[in-house]
C-alpha cells in the first residue's frame, strides 16, 4: 500500500535557511529516504513570488520522495494538516546585535503560528523553532497551542551541539564519530554552557583531556559565540550549517538517538524551571524526547547553566511585559 506523505510545514522558505532546508527536506533527510513527503511553504505576501522560484526547483529536481508542494502566506493553510513544523521565518539579527535583542521584532510571529497550529496541524505535529530568540519564540508558540501537548514545542541547539563536536574534534585530533555524550545547556545565546565534563572521546571524559583554560577560555566562547563569528565573517548569519542542524534534530526525534541536545521544555530536571525551553542532554525514544537523567553537575557547570536559565527567565518575563504570552 502507498504511504501517505508525511506534511513538512516551513515557514520563511524563501530565506537563507529555507533555501539549504528545503531540498533536503525532499530528498529525504529530513525523515529518512522511504518518506514521502509533501512541502508547505509559508512566508509573508512579498515574498511570495521568491518561494514560488524556490519550489519551481524543488520541482526540476524531480525528487522521487516529493509528492506535492503549496505556497501560502495564510499560517491556517500552511500548517492545516501539518505533521512536522518548522518555524524558521524571522527576522536574522545583524552584527553587533544579540539574538535576544530580536525579541520584540520577531516574537509577534509565533503567537498566530501557534495558534494556526494549534486549530490545524494534525495530531503528531512536532514543532521545530529555528528563528531567534528560538528557546523563547518556541514558548510563545507553545503558549497559543494549549491543545497540544506541550513537548511538541522545541527549540533548536543542535547547531551549537554539532560546533561543539566540531571543535573538539579538531582540538583533540579526532573524528566527530569519536566523540560521545556533547551536551549543550540553557538557552541558544552566547549564554550557552557547552559541557565536556560528560563527554566521552576513547572512553575518557573530554574535560580531562583539555586544559582547564582552553575549554574556560576559548572551547566555551568559540561554541557560545559562533553565530556572531559567522555573521562577521560571511556578513549574514549562518544558513546551510542551520539547515543541516534541523534535519539532524527531527531525523534524530522522529527516528531515536542515545544522546544529543535539544531545546524542551523543562519538567523541573536539574534545577530548570518548569515550562521553561531549555536545552539539555537528551535521548529520543518512541519519538519522544526525554531529559537523560542523574548526571553529577558540578559548581563551574552549576554557575553557568544557572546563568543561561536565569536568561530564559529573563526573556519569559521580557514576553510577558510586551503581552506575547
Ligand atoms: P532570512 O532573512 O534569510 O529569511 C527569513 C525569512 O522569513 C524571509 O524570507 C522572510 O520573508 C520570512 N518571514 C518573516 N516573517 C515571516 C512570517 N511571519 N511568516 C513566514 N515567513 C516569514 O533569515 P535566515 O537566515 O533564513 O534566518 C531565519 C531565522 O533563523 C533568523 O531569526 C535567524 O537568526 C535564525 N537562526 C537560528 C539558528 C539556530 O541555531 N537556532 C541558526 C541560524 C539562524
Ligand atoms: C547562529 O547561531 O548561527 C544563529 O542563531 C544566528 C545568530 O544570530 O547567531
Amino acid at each position: 500500500m502507498a504511504q501517505t506523505p508525511v506534511k513538512v510545514t516551513v515557514t520563511g522558505a524563501a530565506g537563507q535557511i529555507g533555501y539549504a532546508l528545503l531540498f533536503r527536506i525532499a530528498s529525504g533527510q529530513l525523515l529518512g529516504a522511504d518518506v514521502p513527503v509533501t512541502l508547505s511553504l509559508l512566508e509573508i505576501p512579498q515574498a511570495v513570488k521568491a518561494a514560488e522560484g524556490t519550489a519551481m526547483e524543488l520541482d526540476d529536481c524531480a525528487f522521487p520522495l516529493l509528492r506535492g508542494i503549496e505556497i501560502t502566506d495564510d499560517p491556517n493553510v500552511a500548517f492545516n494538516g501539518a505533521n512536522v513544523a518548522l518555524l524558521v521565518g524571522a527576522m536574522p539579527r545583524k552584527a553587533g546585535m544579540e539574538r535576544g535583542d530580536l525579541l520584540e521584532a520577531n516574537g509577534g510571529i509565533f503567537g498566530p503560528q501557534g495558534k494556526a497550529i494549534n486549530d490545524h496541524a494534525a495530531d503528531d505535529i512536532r514543532v521545530l523553532v529555528v528563528g531567534n530568540p528560538a528557546n523563547t519564540n518556541a514558548l510563545i508558540a507553545q503558549q497559543h497551542a494549549p491543545d497540544v501537548p506541550a513537548e511538541r514545542f522545541t527549540a533548536m541547539t543542535r547547531l551549537d551541539h554539532n560546533r561543539a563536536l566540531s571543535q573538539l574534534g579538531a582540538k583533540l585530533q579526532v573524528p566527530v564519530t569519536e566523540i560521545k555524550k556533547m551536551t549543550i545547556w540553557g538557552n541558544h545565546s552566547a549564554t550557552q554552557y557547552p559541557d565536556l565534563f560528560h563527554t566521552e572521546v576513547g572512553g575518557k571524559i573530554a574535560a580531562e583531556l583539555v586544559d582547564e583554560a582552553w575549554l574556560r577560555d576559548t572551547f566555551i566562547p568559540t561554541v557560545a559565540k559562533r553565530g556572531a563569528a559567522i555573521i562577521e565573517a560571511r556578513g549574514a548569519s549562518s544558513a546551510a550549517s542551520a539547515a543541516n542542524a534541523a534535519i539532524d534534530h527531527v531525523y534524530d526525534w522522529v527516528n531515536g538517538t542515545e544522546w544529543t541536545s535539544a531545546a524542551i521544555p523543562s519538567d523541573g530536571s536539574y534545577g530548570v524551571p518548569e515550562g521553561l525551553i531549555s536545552s539539555f542532554p537528551v535521548a529520543s525514544r518512541n519519538g519522544k524526547w526525554e531529559i537523560i537523567q542523574g548526571l553529577e553537575i558540578d559548581a563551574f557547570s552549576r554557575e553557568r547553566i544557572d546563568a543561561s536559565v536565569r536568561e530564559l527567565e529573563e526573556e519569559r518575563e521580557a514576553v510577558r511585559q510586551l503581552g506575547l504570552i
